[in-house]
């Protein structure tokens, strides 16, 4: 019942939305509310009443004052890559896309910064700032098609993070449409910034629920001349896991240091039709290590010294990957594993993430947990930060979201983070899937601040409703 009075809610509407995004702009037309419905979330599908693409700030400010007057809620996409569910329009209402705010505003050399709209594309944004020697390392796997509005919504991470940090290392300022369509900045484009409350960094990993980021100051740094990259076989998970800290130990800082179980890269290698990485049966795992910097002597040094380092953990042959071509396939190799995966049926996605050194815990709880809960899992994902995505096949249950075969699995598994001194997600924010676990990592307290803050932004609980947790 709710539900239909605010679809009628949201429609009632169009006119002025088209009266403030432009006639073209505004649509309630079954194809383009299914194609918003969704993200790469499970296989969840939620319709929006309406979609609007605006393109300023103002318009979206305009927008936000109809909703809060009228209690329709507002769901704000990127590029709908994510795997949260953050971006499901769970409550129908306005889905508000910012795929039409795609300009890069301005690369500012002087300052090493960069001012970006939120719908351009990542890795545009890289090549763009790169053109000039610059670099903004943050590169999530979907780093090709994925927004920079969307990063920031997640706090995302990437390989890269492991050495540069993730989004949050990088945000300077943010322009925001607030719930009741004010604009504000959240501080300045400034490298050290005291003054008030840091709203900025509240905004990052928000995952819209509190504001509409509209425009995005970053800081960025020298591109580093050169990079190598080796790819390191061993036939046990957990020996993998224990090499990964013994690396940071030992004093190296890799630019990268991926983990991809065997049945995740022959899975991806099958998809892409590769054969760059040879298999067998005696290998359960490979790291990914590329390290980076402006001296090729003291690169190729460190190479040789972690390799050196890694045969103590029982590794097989390394391959070092000579060229620009063989680092690229690699590289495609490990960003598409998520798709992969999710096609050959591991469609429930963790985001696990604990301190380093308790990966080969994590691995090996993964593990039992499988044979306790019957399911099967893949993990693959950023070691060097101990972060690992579990990717879940169980027979029968394709999606997590309120499935009593799943979700017992579930708060296990995050019970055992927990107990590790981890934590839910690592980049891909809680979102929809996950808010129903919040109490294992959180107390009441705790929650109650944060719900708090929701309320203070957002108190008509217009702006993406439902999402992280229930008010
Ligand atoms: C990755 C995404 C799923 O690491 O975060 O591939
Ligand atoms: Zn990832």
């Amino acid at each position: 019942m709710i539900v239909a009075e605010k679809i009628n809610a949201a429609r009632d509407h169009i006119a002025a939305f088209k009266n403030i995004a432009g006639e073209g702009f505004v649509f309630a037309d079954e194809e383009s509310l299914k194609n918003y419905g969704h993200d790469e979330t499970e296989n969840l599908l939620f319709l929006p009443d309406v979609v609007i693409k605006p393109r300023t700030a103002e318009e979206i400010s305009a927008i936000m004052e109809i909703c809060n007057t009228h209690g329709i809620p507002v769901t704000p996409r990127g590029a709908g890559t994510g795997l949260a569910g953050s971006a499901l329009p769970q409550f129908g209402g306005v889905l508000l896309s910012m795929e039409r705010m795609n300009s890069i505003l301005d690369i500012d050399e002087r300052n090493l910064q960069v001012i970006t709209e939120p719908g351009v594309i990542t890795e545009v944004l890289q090549n763009a700032v790169k053109e000039k020697g610059l670099f903004y390392p943050p590169d999530p796997s979907s780093r090709g098609s994925c927004f920079i509005g969307g990063n920031i919504s997640a706090n995302s991470g990437g390989p890269k993070a492991v050495k540069y940090g993730v989004v949050k290392d990088y945000v300077l300022n943010l322009q925001v449409v607030l719930p009741n369509g004010d604009i504000i900045w959240t501080g300045a484009n400034v490298l050290k910034n005291s003054t008030g409350y840091n709203l900025t960094q509240l905004i990052v990993g928000s995952e819209g629920t509190l504001g509409i980021v509209t425009k995005i100051v970053l800081k960025l740094l020298p591109h580093p001349k050169y990079d190598l990259l080796m790819l390191v076989p061993f036939n046990n998970l957990e020996k993998a896991g224990e090499a990964v800290s013994a690396i940071f130990r030992a004093g190296f800082t890799p630019s990268a240091l991926e983990l991809v179980e065997i049945d995740a890269l022959q899975i991806v290698s099958k998809m892409l039709d590769s054969v760059a990485v040879p298999v067998n049966d005696s290998i359960a795992a490979h790291l990914i290590v590329e390290v980076d910097g402006n001296h090729l002597d003291t690169l190729m040094s460190e190479m040789e010294a972690i390799s050196a380092l890694l045969e103590q953990f029982d590794c097989g042959e390394i391959f070092f990957a000579d060229d620009a071509q063989q680092k690229a396939e690699l590289w495609k190799l490990r960003r598409r594993v998520a798709e992969a995966v999710k096609l050959a049926g591991y469609t429930i996605e963790e985001d696990t993430v604990v301190p380093r050194a308790e990966l080969p815990a994590l691995i090996h709880g993964v593990k039992e947990l499988g044979k306790q809960y019957h399911f099967h899992a893949v993990c693959y994902g950023h070691a060097g930060d101990g972060n690992l995505h579990i990717r879940i096949k169980k027979e029968g249950s394709i999606y997590s979201l309120n499935n009593p075969e799943i979700v017992p699995a579930l708060r296990a598994l995050f019970t055992l983070v927990k107990s590790l001194g981890g934590t839910i997600s690592g980049e891909h924010g809680v979102g929809l899937i996950q808010k129903e676990y919040m109490d294992i990592v959180f107390d009441a307290a705790n929650l109650s601040v944060m719900k708090g803050i929701k309320k203070i932004f957002d108190p008509n609980n217009i702006l993406n409703r439902g999402k992280i947790f229930d008010l």
